[in-house]
């Protein structure tokens, strides 16, 4: 898809894992947010952004809010990485409340990847040993113990068939703006 193109932030890897799959499986151009200043965006009618999660908030989403502001004739699409579980569908909830403002309407996809701490710099790994004491703390909420358990080593739950509804998504968009070009 010529006028797609996927723009993403990723420090550990996973974020940019997930967006190397959904822009092969839409054949269209990606770039990291890093190399943005350096793309032309006049040809794309639509551009994914997609971000890893850090204490509730998307990574690189300044981007999308000055997208907002700078092109809003472009169809934007989020997506997220996170440790949350692909199930907890209200953790993806409170991510895209948290990040996309309410007045929009910009499709969301969240996509559970996991934990790398091998390539995580080192304020994060020191924040990712707070979080477990913190929740080693927690005994009383069910689960904690198996959280703090999973969180000790790096793990990866990413799975490409995650991509499946924002690739149906896009794909609808482009059947949907072709339709309109015809009348
Ligand atoms: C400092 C830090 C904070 C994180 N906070 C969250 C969080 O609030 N919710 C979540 O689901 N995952 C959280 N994670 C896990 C990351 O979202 C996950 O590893 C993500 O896929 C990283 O993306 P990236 O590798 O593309 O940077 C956190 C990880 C780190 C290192």
């Amino acid at each position: 898809m010529e006028n797609v193109v996927v723009v993403y932030k990723s420090r550990t890897g996973f974020t940019d894992g997930y967006a190397h799959w959904i822009a092969e499986e839409l054949g269209c151009e990606i770039y990291p947010l890093e190399n943005v200043n350096l793309v032309n965006f006049s040809p794309f009618d639509m551009v994914i952004f997609g971000g890893g999660v850090r204490a509730g908030k998307i990574d690189g989403i300044h981007f999308i809010k000055k997208a907002l502001k700078s092109c809003p004739e472009k169809q934007l699409v989020v997506f997220a990485t996170g440790a949350a579980p692909q199930e907890d569908t209200e953790a993806a909830k409170r991510i895209q409340q948290g990040n996309i403002p309410a007045n929009v309407e910009i499709p969301f996809f969240y996509f559970q990847s996991g934990i790398n701490y091998e390539r995580m710099k080192g304020v994060d790994k020191l924040i990712m040993s707070v979080v477990r004491m913190i929740m080693r703390g927690m005994k009383e909420k069910e689960g904690s113990d198996q959280m703090v358990q999973a969180m000790k080593n790096s793990y990866d739950y990413s799975s490409r068939g995650d991509i499946e509804p924002l690739i149906s998504y896009v794909r609808n968009w482009e059947d949907s703006s072709l339709l309109i070009a015809d009348r």
